[in-house]
């Protein structure tokens, strides 16, 4: 495992980049950008009786190069979703540009799929079915999905599962039939919105790991929205953490651990003062909305 962890680049940059300009906050170095947020806002609301408006997010800058894994904490309430959601074409923004390989976010699309954290199958179909439904509606041959399906069956650890229902699954397991529902269009970007909230300690670990192997396969950029500190580091290249509502990024640290990585990585040194660092930063949003007059809360 590669020792040099903590990378810890404290936001906004202070020192002026060779050009002269300052370099955007979050914006990573490498050319290769993959989904670029430039002095993007949303504002939701503003019609109808109550006509109350929420900035959710403003003026947020960050660069996420393609295949970068990049997980995102914050405070409840401070946009994250609001992002994640702008990535997958469900919102537009407000103001700015959100660009994916330099076009802008038009709406939806198969390039990006999206992994909730309550799993959204449909009872009534088998795991197989559940899995293979999208690309089916879309018209692709059986022959060429169905043994996709099967590997990445193989893959998330439910190879024999296939005729089996949702109801039949643990919680882990149906996260497990979400992920290969989301991988088998073969998405360049992976969105996840705390995909492994709702899951016991252990199979958070298994799943992280599982995460990472899958990662290693198909090497999509992610995603990855939690409100897990260790989580966010254990899954990521970069760790975003976002200021209380609304919304920017407020620090970018880098986590060069090498990939995949095991449970052993948890209790090294860099992990743990990532893990104190990241802490403190969520913390201080946390307490500022908290101390923030309520008007100021709702607006
Ligand atoms: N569709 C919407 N209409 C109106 N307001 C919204 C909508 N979606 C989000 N908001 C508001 O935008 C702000 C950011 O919400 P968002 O869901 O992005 O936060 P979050 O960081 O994901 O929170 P949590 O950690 O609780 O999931 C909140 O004040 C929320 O009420
Ligand atoms: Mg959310």
């Amino acid at each position: 495992m590669n020792a040099q962890v903590n990378t810890f680049t404290p936001l906004p940059c202070t020192e002026p980049g060779k050009s002269g300009a300052p370099p955007r906050p979050g914006a990573s170095q490498d050319n290769q950008v993959k989904i670029s947020f430039q002095g993007v806002s949303k504002t939701y609301g503003g019609r109808g009786r109550s006509g109350n408006r929420t900035l959710a997010l403003d003026r947020m800058d960050v660069d996420i190069k393609a295949a970068e894994i990049v997980t995102v904490l914050g405070p409840t309430g401070c946009g994250k979703s609001s992002t994640l959601n702008l990535i997958a074409g469900f919102e537009q923004t407000s103001t700015g540009s959100l660009l994916i390989d330099g076009k802008p976010i038009d709406g939806p699309g198969p390039d990006r799929a999206v992994v909730f954290q309550q799993p959204s199958l449909f009872p009534w179909l088998t795991v197989m079915e559940n899995i293979t439904l999208g690309v089916k509606c879309r018209g692709v041959p059986k022959d060429t999905y169905e043994p996709r399906a099967q590997m990445l069956l193989r893959e998330v650890g439910l190879s024999g599962f296939e005729k089996h229902y949702p109801y039949q699954l643990s919680g882990g397991m149906q996260q497990r039939v979400q992920i290969a529902r989301a991988l088998i269009s073969e998405p360049k970007v992976l969105l996840l919105d705390e995909p492994f909230g709702a899951l016991d300690y252990q199979t958070r670990i298994l799943m992280q790991e599982l995460l990472l192997q899958l990662w290693q396969e198909h090497k999509p950029t992610i995603f990855f929205i939690t409100h897990d500190v260790s989580e966010a580091i254990f899954v990521a290249d970069r760790v975003l953490v976002m200021s209380h509502r609304p919304g920017r990024i407020k620090l970018a640290v880098n986590v060069n651990a090498d990939k995949p990585r095991n449970a052993d990585f948890l209790s090294t040194p860099e992990f743990i003062s990532l893990q104190r660092d990241l802490l403190h930063a969520v913390q201080e949003e946390v307490h500022a909305n908290k101390n923030r007059p309520p008007m100021a809360k709702a607006a």
